[in-house]
C-alpha cells in the first residue's frame, strides 16, 4: 500500500507492505540507520523515533500507521556536522560507550526537554525508563541530561 508522511521535514511517499515497521522502512527504504533494532519488540527503546513529537518504538509501529504522520529521527538533531546541545552533553559526560542505545536516548531526552525543559532526577529517570543502556549505568546519562536542560537545550 502507498503511504505518505513527513520525515525530518520531508514529505516522503512509500509502497510499504502491511505487515512492515516503521523501523525496517526509516532503515531501509529510507536509509536512516539512526534508529537501530535491539530488541525488536518494545523493551529496549534503541528504536525510539518521534511520532507526531511524541516518542515511540518505531519497532511497534507498523509502517500503514505512520500515513499522514510527523516522524522525526535522530538525523534531525545534527545539521551541517553540528551536533544538537544534547548530543554534546552526552559526550562531555561521557554518557556513551558502545553508542548502540544513544539514538534511542537522544530522541527520547529531547521530547523530554521540550515538554519539560528543567525537569529533576525523578523527571528523568522516568521519561528514559523505556530506554536500555547495557554499557554506562545510566549515571552519566542522566548527567548529560541535567548538563544539557542547564545550557537551555530544549
Ligand atoms: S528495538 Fe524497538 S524497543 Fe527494542
Ligand atoms: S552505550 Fe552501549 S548500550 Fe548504551
Amino acid at each position: 500500500m502507498l503511504i505518505t508522511f513527513k520525515v525530518n521535514g520531508e514529505t516522503v511517499q512509500l509502497d510499504v507492505k502491511p505487515n512492515e515497521t516503521l523501523l525496517d522502512v526509516l532503515r531501509e527504504k529510507l536509509y536512516l540507520t539512526g534508529a537501530k533494532e535491539g530488541c525488536g519488540n518494545g523493551e529496549c527503546g534503541a528504536c525510539t523515533v518521534l511520532f507526531n513529537g511524541k516518542p515511540v518504538n518505531s519497532c511497534l509501529v507498523l509502517a500503514p500507521e505512520a500515513d499522514g504522520a510527523e516522524i522525526t529521527t535522530v538525523e534531525a538533531f545534527s545539521a551541517d556536522g553540528k551536533l544538537d546541545p544534547v548530543q554534546e552533553a552526552f559526550i562531555e559526560e561521557g554518557a556513551l560507550q558502545c553508542g548502540f542505545c544513544t539514538p534511542g536516548f537522544i530522541v527520547s531526552v529531547k521530547a523530554l526537554l521540550k515538554r519539560n525543559p528543567k525537569p529533576s532526577r525523578e523527571d528523568i529517570i522516568e521519561a528514559l525508563s523505556g530506554n536500555l543502556c547495557r554499557c554506562t549505568g545510566y549515571s552519566s546519562i542522566i548527567k548529560a541530561v541535567e548538563r544539557a536542560a542547564e545550557r537551555g537545550a530544549e
